[in-house]
């Protein structure tokens, strides 16, 4: 017999469920070909252990660094020829950016300047995420979880196994004090290859958290930036001064993003299933509920973020107690990892060893393709994806040079 499901739609609903530790995460049994074991799907102990760990990794200091010069130079690689063409396709952009900065993050030994090993990564990255998503697919599962073992092998051999043993020979360096340890990279496999012996991390949950790990960061990331971009194109069609300003001052540009993050969360629905009885929204849930968490609908809802919650206003004053991106990065033990990388932090907060103002990963990508003169070609509208019903673009031609 197939499980109830219960359907929460309300902003305090869908907040307080998020943090429920009654409750586990859901949405990937089905593919956990690519997300057995992996941060987001654990429960329990063994989350907090995880997390623990990871989260030595995604320190401010940390996404300081990544930001003001790891993001720097990506934006130079990737953005150099297109510049040069005078035009470009934002899709393509956002995902090459987002690509090589994530692979930089988990662990992946990648030059942001070979647009062709970007493009490689990425298809094999495509692969993993039909994996993941497996619950949602329509073609033969069995035949799909096949594709994805067949890609999962080729990544181990030609990216994964080299990007360990570089890292393995730097730390066997680091314990014979022949490296000093703030030569090694920051990124989550080396916290992971570190920490081997401390957790119960076998070869093959390292290599399915990279996996994960490379898809969490580049499609939320690739998808935020053109929802971003494309709102500040449309709005600043009746707001020149704000375009403007979006084009001039990061901070105002970073408070667009969250404004269109709420609108377009990159996963617009949460799963969890019950796995002992509680009470939500006034109802008990019961043992086995699956509980379908509608985050788009609760970052809308009117009761919370007034008659206008379903527009795009970045000026809009944020309710009390509400982050301005809504519940886009979830809430809870699983709220996302890279939440200051890609969100920066909120109104200048300077703590946590930071030397600059982080302004957010999606937001500096937003700022560049701008500064470069970034707009919209107006012979050739953006396309949205039909195979998808969400809203998906599967192309954003834009042109850049002098305004
Ligand atoms: C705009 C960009 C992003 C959005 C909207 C986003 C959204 C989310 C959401 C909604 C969750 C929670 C899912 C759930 O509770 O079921 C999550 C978890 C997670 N995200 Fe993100 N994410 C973004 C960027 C990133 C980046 C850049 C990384 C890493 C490089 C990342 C890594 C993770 C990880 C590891 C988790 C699991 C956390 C846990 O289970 O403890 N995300 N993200």
């Amino acid at each position: 017999m197939d499980e109830p499901v219960v359907e929460l739609t309300g902003w305090r609903d869908v907040n307080e469920a998020l943090r429920r530790k009654e409750a586990r995460q859901a949405l990937y049994d089905e593919g956990a070909v690519v997300m057995g074991d992996c941060l987001l799907t654990l429960h329990g102990d063994p989350h907090r252990d995880r997390r623990r760990l990871e989260n030595r990794l995604f320190r401010r200091e940390v996404f300081d660094v990544w930001e003001n010069q790891l993001l720097a130079q990506t934006l130079t690689d990737t953005l150099a020829p297109f510049r040069a063409a005078g035009r470009g396709d934002l899709i393509v952009i956002g995902y090459r950016l987002a690509m090589s900065l994530t692979a930089h993050v988990a662990g992946i030994d990648h030059n942001s300047a070979d647009p062709e090993a970007t493009e490689r990564l990425y298809g094999i990255v495509k692969k993993f995420s039909e994996g993941a998503t497996l619950v949602h697919s329509t073609r033969n599962k069995d035949e799909v979880r096949a594709e994805v073992l067949a890609v999962m092998d080729e990544f181990d051999e030609s990216v994964l196994q080299p990007a360990i043993a570089r890292r393995v020979a730097l730390i066997g360096e680091v314990t014979a004090g022949t490296r000093p340890e703030n030569e090694l990279p920051q990124d989550v496999l080396t916290t992971l290859l570190r920490n081997q012996d401390r957790l119960d991390l076998p070869q093959e949950v390292i290599r399915r958290e990279i996996a994960f790990y490379l898809q969490a960061g580049a499609h939320s990331t690739a998808n935020s930036l053109t929802h971003t971009l494309d709102q500040v194109w449309a709005w600043g069609a009746d707001h020149p001064e704000d375009l403007q300003r979006a084009r001039a001052d990061k901070a105002f540009l970073q408070r667009c993003m969250h404004e269109s993050l709420r609108l377009e969360p990159a996963s617009p629905v949460a799963w969890r299933e019950a796995v002992s009885d509680f009470e939500v929204a006034g109802r008990t849930i019961t043992t086995g509920t699956r509980l379908v968490l509608d985050l788009k609908a609760a970052n809308r809802d009117a009761s919370v973020w007034g008659p206008t919650g379903n527009r795009f206003d970045p000026h809009r004053q944020v309710p009390d107690g509400a982050a301005p991106w809504g519940l886009s990065f979830g809430a809870g033990t699983h709220a996302c990892i890279g939440q200051e990388l890609d969100g920066g932090l909120v109104d200048g907060d300077m703590s946590g060893g930071t030397t600059q103002r982080l302004y957010g990963t999606v937001a500096v990508m937003a700022h560049a393709v701008l500064e470069a003169g970034g707009r919209r070609d107006p012979e050739a509208p953006p396309v949205l994806d039909p195979a998808s019903v969400r809203k998906h673009y599967s192309s954003y031609p834009i042109l850049f040079g002098a305004l």
